[in-house]
């Protein structure tokens, strides 16, 4: 039955050279939101996040901090752990890509490709992101320097400069796919969300697929490739396969916990890491001969000023803050309804205490603390199902129902501000009825219908806080 549907959701891993900041939180933050509103439907639902640890960014910045990069990676985990339960980020499991589980699964799906064909050894040379971890493309390093000791061409995702290099690498035979790819994408429109995003990859796959350099050698900290020491795998090979690892891919006895779960129903990310999502992880999951993800919903960036909000930008909101300042609720309630998740969005405090201030507590604490006072006032302490609906009251209770339908759909389709949104105008909608029965008027003067108005009211706000709940646990519990 549909109750026994399993959801099996996902967050991109985070690069753990500090700790989480708000665009992670953003995230997780959604991906939480989906979760939550998955169990309360019924469904059984797996929700993963973790930390993406090997790598030449993570190497560079444990280099710099003075430890090793097992150390420095460990350094962080409690506080990532920390800030994901202060925002009542309830996940299944975290997977770091340290664990000794992801890291033999990952030399055996290694393996498996090399066995197939579909890894091979050459050598590479052209311009790499060290930020982002991307090789950047021939089209993408066009006026780039003779001098390859010079930063090359900017990276087309984060503007900074790029590294020449060159050496022996194993490839993935990326481009043997590129026709699969684009007839899946094709016969699954729905793939990505919101759809825009899905045109820009379609052009670029079409635009024609390399095949993708995935080791280094030039680099030591990360899963060792399998007979072949000296290289060590492409952090994006690692850490893309942690959504199958996690659930016990390759891994004895855990065949079926693996097959309840695969494929993932939704995978959330930003918009900067959508073409590895979109692109490379279908392709992995190919030649794997595994099933692909239902949805991906691709999110855009929260941005100060004209610019994201990024660490080596050094304007980044510091979690914790907003925490100690507004409480885990406030900050998610702003995240996920007031951001449009299909665009880029700005972020300031004002706003935010702004949308406190008149949504959650003017327009919905208000509501609730009047009903309750005035309740108390008329002697109701339970509030009861009266013989009678008025007119009214039945207008209020059909919208209700409207809305929870408004909001399903809404967020089957992943649209979380247009789900929230109504949820907001039904609060507006009680509002309005509250002022229009006067009931401070019958309280005296009509007890019967003062009870049925107190009941009403009581079992709208009721639906609110269920249909919150998924944004603000703690508040609408
Ligand atoms: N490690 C990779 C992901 C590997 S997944 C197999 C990575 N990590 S990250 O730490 O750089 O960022 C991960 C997520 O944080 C992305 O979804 C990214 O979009 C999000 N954000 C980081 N800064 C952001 C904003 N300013 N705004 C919104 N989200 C942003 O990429």
């Amino acid at each position: 039955s549909e109750s026994c549907k399993k959801v099996y959701i996902t967050t991109p891993i985070y690069y753990v050279n500090d700790i989480a900041h708000i665009g992670h939180a953003y995230t997780t933050i959604i991906a939480d939101v989906l979760a939550r509103y998955s169990r309360l439907v019924g469904y059984d639902t797996f929700f993963l996040t973790g930390t993406d640890e090997h790598g030449q960014k993570i190497a560079m910045a444990a280099d710099k901090a003075g430890k090793s990069p097992k150390e420095f990676t460990d350094s962080f985990i409690d506080a990532y752990k920390d800030t994901w339960k202060e925002f009542e980020i309830d996940y299944s499991h975290f997977i770091r890509t340290t664990d000794e589980y992801h890291v033999k699964a990952i030399q055996q799906w290694l393996q498996k490709l090399i066995d197939k064909g579909d890894i091979y050894k050459s050598s590479y040379n052209g311009w790499y992101c060290t930020p982002c971890e991307t090789f950047l493309s021939d089209k993408e390093t066009e006026g780039a320097p003779e001098d390859k000791s010079q930063d090359g061409p900017a990276c087309p995702s984060c503007s900074r400069g790029t590294q020449y290099i060159e050496e022996e690498c194993y490839f993935f035979k990326l481009s043997k796919y590129q026709d699969r790819l684009l007839d899946f994408y094709k016969s699954h429109p729905d793939f990505i969300f919101p759809q825009e995003r899905g045109n820009e990859v379609v052009s670029f796959v079409e635009s024609g697929l390399k095949d993708l350099c995935m080791s280094r050698t030039t680099v030591k900290w990360g899963i060792p490739f399998p007979g072949d020491e000296q290289h060590v795998a492409y952090v994006w090979a690692d850490a893309l396969n942690n959504y199958i690892t996690a659930i016990g891919y390759l891994q004895e006895g855990k065949q079926a916990e693996f097959e309840k779960w695969w494929p993932a129903n939704v995978q959330v990310m930003g918009k900067d890491i959508v073409r590895f999502h979109a692109v490379i992880w279908p392709a992995f999951l190919m030649a794997s001969d595994l099933p692909l993800p239902e949805h991906l919903l691709v999110h855009g960036w929260i941005k100060v000023g004209d610019q994201k909000m990024s660490k080596s930008l050094g304007n980044v909101m510091d979690p914790r803050f907003l925490y100690q300042e507004y409480g885990p609720d406030a900050v998610r309630y702003f995240l996920t309804t007031q951001m449009a998740i299909t665009q880029d969005s700005p972020f300031s405090l004002q706003d935010l205490e702004g949308r406190i201030n008149s949504d959650l507590a003017n327009e919905m604490g208000n509501l609730l603390n009047r009903m309750v006072t005035l309740a108390k006032r008329g002697g109701l302490d339970l509030v009861s199902v009266p013989a009678d609906w008025s007119e009214a009251s039945l207008k209020l209770q059909a919208d209700a129902q409207k809305m929870v339908k408004d909001v399903q759909d809404y967020l089957d389709t992943y649209s979380l501000h247009m789900a929230y949104a109504e949820v907001k105008r039904f609060v507006a909608a009680v509002n309005a009825y509250f002022h229009a029965q006067e009931p401070w008027k019958l309280v005296k003067s009509d007890p019967t219908k003062f009870a049925e108005v107190i009941s009403a009211t009581a079992h709208s706000l009721y639906v609110i806080g269920v249909m919150y709940w998924p944004v603000m646990p703690d508040k609408m519990q």
